[in-house]
């Protein structure tokens, strides 16, 4: 037998790297409707562009005759490649080999990655799925994964950090796509959850499926951990290419600026009449969005999630923005606890990485009841406020319709540095909305009245007359102008070219005390 050269064994080895589990792990995981973890990382970069580290990473446990069965690469795939010419650290788990699940080595591997991500300044893209930590290798995994999560936190807010859920992703495992920004999770063929159905049903007697308890769906919904879902793992991957297109490479850099062919001072006449004449009707909040926004270029995310708000990406004369928006189209777009940590997130998200804020307010204050007060609306309702207080990159306001009460503070006001605040001539801004007002007022009169819901209806249409307007705010100073909906977007774009150059600052400190 003749002997290999050097040259030989590295292309063997190049190619037993390549195999991942072997041909029958891959056919199971293809018959699953999911990709293998390299087909993923193909799709997702630029076409020829990945370039790995650490393919011939095997683990080192040699206990349950681990020792006869180590496969290059060690089940996770790591490199990086760009994505429109950007570059991008990704590490993509293979299922295909020991379920995925992290071992010392394969949590190295991630680490390595992060720790080169930070000193490039590039995101860090995580595609997940994995049976958890290796069973086999015991602490040495649970370390792992708390190298990874301190990394993950280290990162926050440094590099942009975004994870695909293409599988299982359950335990502890889960705190890694947690603390990062996004999250997308596959319909059918992903779940997340800390303890699976075999454990709920001991504990709380509950009878779940996987797909029930931690599904796309019930963390896109219910909990709010998935920001997006997605049919299928192409899709998953081609929308996180999406996200990435609206972020800067780090916490230093602008977004990316793109050709735009739709007019800065592109005039939509429909917006004039979208705000019903009736301020109980509701209108589709999105329709503003869309209307003001760069054709095309909205991206909502977090949709199914506490949907009285709407946030998103968009672009205006070719630069990102983030949108917050109340959404009188559900729930008359009241804030309540799910709906103040969404926006929250997000605006803190924005600032981090110099994405100017846009807000679009219509909003008749923060929901009532016992549900809302013992769950902590105070507490989670200061989240937003404290995300917009503290924000510094440049904060557009537009008021619709309702700024009442609190919410009218919070929403970008310009008390808390908002830097060009709009109101459309539908605008309402005032404590409350008229028919509250009054009856707190003039609670005596009415009763005394000889016709007391004729007078009710009389003080309140001078109430209405009298603050139902954005006139009184313009006149204090606190809306720099009132306009026609359809000059919106000429405003918009102009304030944001104005504010490109924008600088403010918060005093020094260790961090704030967010109320968590
Ligand atoms: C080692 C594992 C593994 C694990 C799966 N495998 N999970 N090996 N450690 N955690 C191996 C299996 O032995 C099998 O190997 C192969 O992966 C595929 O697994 P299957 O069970 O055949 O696949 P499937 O039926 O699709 O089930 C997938 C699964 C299941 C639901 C993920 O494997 C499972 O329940 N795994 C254990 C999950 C778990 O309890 N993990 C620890 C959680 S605690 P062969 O050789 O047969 O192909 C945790 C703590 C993290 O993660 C803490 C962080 C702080």
């Amino acid at each position: 037998m003749s002997e290999r050269t050097p040259q030989e064994r590295l292309d063997d080895l190049r190619a037993r790297a390549l195999l991942g589990g072997g041909e029958k792990a891959v056919e199971r995981q293809h018959a699953r409707g999911k990709l293998t973890a390299r087909e993923r990382v193909e799709l997702f970069v630029d076409e020829g562009s990945f370039i790995e580290a650490g393919a011939f990473v095997t683990h080192r446990c040699s206990d349950f005759g681990m020792e006869e069965r180590r496969v290059l690469g060690d089940g996770v795939i790591t490199g990086h490649g760009t994505v429109d010419g950007r570059p991008v650290f990704v590490f993509s788990q293979d299922f295909t080999v020991f379920g995925g699940s992290l071992s010392g080595a394969y949590a190295e591997k991630i680490c390595r990655l992060m720790d080169q991500a930070m000193k490039v300044g590039a995101p860090v893209v995580g595609l997940n799925d994995s049976g958890g930590a290796r069973i086999q290798e015991g602490v040495v995994s649970l370390g792992g994964y708390a190298e990874i999560f301190l990394r993950n936190t280290l990162a926050s807010g440094v590099v942009p950090q975004i994870s695909a859920v293409l599988g299982p992703c359950a335990g502890g495992a889960v705190y890694s796509p947690a603390i990062t920004d996004f999250v997308c999770m596959v319909e059918d063929t992903s779940y997340m959850f800390v303890t699976g159905p075999n454990v709920v049903k001991t504990v709380t007697h509950e009878e779940v499926t996987s797909e029930e308890l931690g599904g796309a769906h019930a963390h896109a919904g219910k909990s709010g951990v998935a920001h997006f879902t997605a049919a299928n793992d192409a899709a998953a991957l081609a929308l996180l290419r999406r996200v990435l297109s609206y972020l800067p490479q780090n916490n230093a850099e602008d977004p990316p600026v793109v050709p735009c062919d739709d007019p800065p001072d592109r005039a939509d006449a429909a917006l004039d009449s979208i705000v019903p004449a009736d301020p109980n009707r509701p209108y589709d909040i999105r329709d503003v969005v869309r209307g003001v926004a760069d054709v095309g270029s909205f991206l909502e995310v977090h949709e199914e999630f506490a949907p009285n708000i709407v946030v998103g990406f968009a672009r205006m004369a070719g630069r990102s923005i983030g949108v917050v928006a109340n959404q009188p189209a559900v729930l008359a777009g009241v804030l309540d606890i799910n709906a103040s940590v969404k926006g929250a997130r997000f605006v803190r998200f924005c600032d981090a990485f110099n994405i100017p804020l846009v807000t679009f307010e219509d909003v008749p204050g923060f929901l009532p009841g016992t549900d809302q007060e013992w769950n902590g609306i105070i507490r989670h309702g200061a989240k937003l406020l404290y995300a917009y207080c503290e924000a510094t990159v440049p904060k557009l306001t537009v008021i619709t319709r309702k700024a009442y009460g609190g919410a009218y503070d919070v929403m970008s006001s310009k008390h808390i540095r908002g830097d060009v605040n709009l109101a459309w001539p539908s605008a309402e801004i005032a404590v409350m909305g008229a028919k509250g007002a009054v009856e707190i007022i003039f609670r005596k009169e009415i009763a005394a009245a000889e016709d007391p819901v004729a007078t009710e209806e009389r003080l309140i249409a001078a109430y209405r007359e009298k603050f139902a307007d954005p006139y009184r705010a313009a006149a204090e100073g606190y809306v720099d102008e009132v306009i026609h909906p359809s000059e919106t977007r000429h405003r918009l774009c102009r304030a944001l070219e104005l504010l490109k150059t924008k600088r403010d600052r918060n005093p020094p400190k260790k961090h704030g005390n967010i109320p968590l």
